[in-house]
């Protein structure tokens, strides 16, 4: 895993009612132990004084090209040299197209050009700018041209619109920053991931569900994302936000879920089974709600078809993962589960204390043993389960590579 601690960023500010949380941006980015050096477009001092970029990160700021503090008089280049990464937030529209077409015309713009590290943007303008065709090409060459674009979001605007523009907030850019420094373990791959729990209908406003809140499966899809894999999400219901570039697919029963993965699934190279999928579906489900009465009520519950046994035992099953989220005797009952189950791997976890958390643990299975990850948010967790997952699909594809 790769963490951003001494990282050296260049965070390039254009000019932007969004520059104001550049400011939050550059803080956050301190708090984590990156060393941030930032260089602003002559209009993004409009908006923000320099002065407040140097009290956060302790820097000079620049944005003359000009500038003769360096005695070298080259700060496109020396700014650069030894960067990790150059992130441009915000990164107004008249940005991107420089960025898209190679001008070079001020600091930021000309030491974009002449870096030799990854360039994220995370773009922010008003809402018809994002959507003009011109914002349009630019955003689709910059993906050509390998740049991480993180957002826009929507909502309301500074102009008072509501739309497609806004800047990511300064939380998630880190996240997604921090996303793009891991290494590219899955690259070319597919992969498809079941989250969340499954929703069995019993009348027209009761069912049977489970307290999965989606939370892992939702970081494990993030994490293979971060990995560079393509993935697709078929989720129970939640109420996450999705990854951005996951393909979701909403489901809401066990049937439905398995439907949707055997649709998916004969073009996938890694299915990883994370939903906590109901064990039981009720056999006449009422049109109309239930009146309730003075006596007991029954109800014929029959069991629901095994969505990762389906998977595992196709003529050609991808690599499958699994999950066991147990009560008690997690290290018997989950590699019980993998035997059973056929699985070169398996993630296990106690539900008291996984259900609903943001940090949890979680133990690996496979033919070695057992393998505890230390206690931590779920991406963190996520993000070791896909690398030691992906050791184990090299392996499998390629036996002889050890
Ligand atoms: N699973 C599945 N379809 C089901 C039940 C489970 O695909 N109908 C998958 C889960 O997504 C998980 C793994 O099987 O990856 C184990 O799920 P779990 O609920 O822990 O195990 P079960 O097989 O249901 O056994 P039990 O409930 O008895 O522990």
């Amino acid at each position: 895993m790769t963490d951003l601690a001494k990282k050296r960023i260049v965070l390039g500010v254009s000019g932007g009612i969004a520059a104001y949380k550049a400011a939050e941006l550059a803080r956050l980015m301190m708090k984590r132990g990156i060393e941030v050096q930032v260089v602003m477009t002559e209009s993004a001092t409009r908006f923000v004084s320099p002065l407040t970029f140097q009290a956060l990160t302790g820097r000079p700021v620049f944005s003359d090209l000009w500038d003769n503090r360096l005695d070298n008089g080259m700060a496109h280049i020396d700014f650069t040299r030894d960067a990790s990464a150059v992130v441009v937030a915000p990164a107004s529209a008249d940005f991107l197209a420089k960025l898209a077409h190679g001008n070079a015309d001020d600091l930021l713009s000309t030491l974009c050009l002449a870096r030799a590290c990854p360039l994220m943007v995370a773009p922010a303008m008003n809402r018809q700018m994002w959507e003009h065709p011109a914002t349009r090409r630019n955003v689709s060459q910059l993906k050509r041209d390998g740049v991480g674009i993180f957002g826009p979001g929507s909502g309301e605007q500074a102009c008072g619109e509501e739309g497609m523009g806004r800047m990511l907030e300064p939380e998630e850019l880190l996240f997604d920053i921090e996303g793009f420094f891991q290494p590219k373990r899955l690259s070319g791959r597919k992969v498809l991931v079941t989250a969340g729990p499954t929703f069995e209908v019993i009348d027209a406003v009761r069912g049977i569900t489970n307290l999965s809140s989606g939370k892992m499966g939702y970081a494990v899809a993030r994490a293979a994302l971060e990995a560079g894999a393509e993935v697709t999400l078929i989720s129970g219901p939640s109420c996450l936000k999705p990854p951005a570039s996951a393909k979701l697919i909403k489901v809401t029963s066990a049937q439905e879920m398995l439907g949707a993965v055997q649709e998916a699934v004969s073009e996938m190279d890694i299915f990883i089974g994370v939903a906590a999928v109901a064990d039981y579906y009720v056999l006449n489900p009422s049109e109309h709600k239930i009146k309730k009465d003075a006596h007991i009520l029954t109800l014929e519950l029959a069991p629901n078809p095994d969505i990762l046994a389906n998977v595992v035992n196709l003529p050609k099953p991808p690599f499958c993962v699994g999950f066991a989220a147990e009560s008690e005797s997690l290290f018997e009952f989950a590699e019980m589960k993998r035997h059973r189950k056929n699985l070169p791997l398996l993630a296990g976890n106690l539900v008291q204390d996984a259900i609903n958390n943001d940090i949890s643990e979680l133990t690996l299975f496979d033919d070695e043993g057992a393998h505890p990850l230390p206690r931590g948010p779920k991406i963190q967790l996520a993000r070791q389960l896909i690398a030691h997952m992906a050791k184990l699909y090299d392996l499998s594809t390629n036996p002889k590579n050890p």
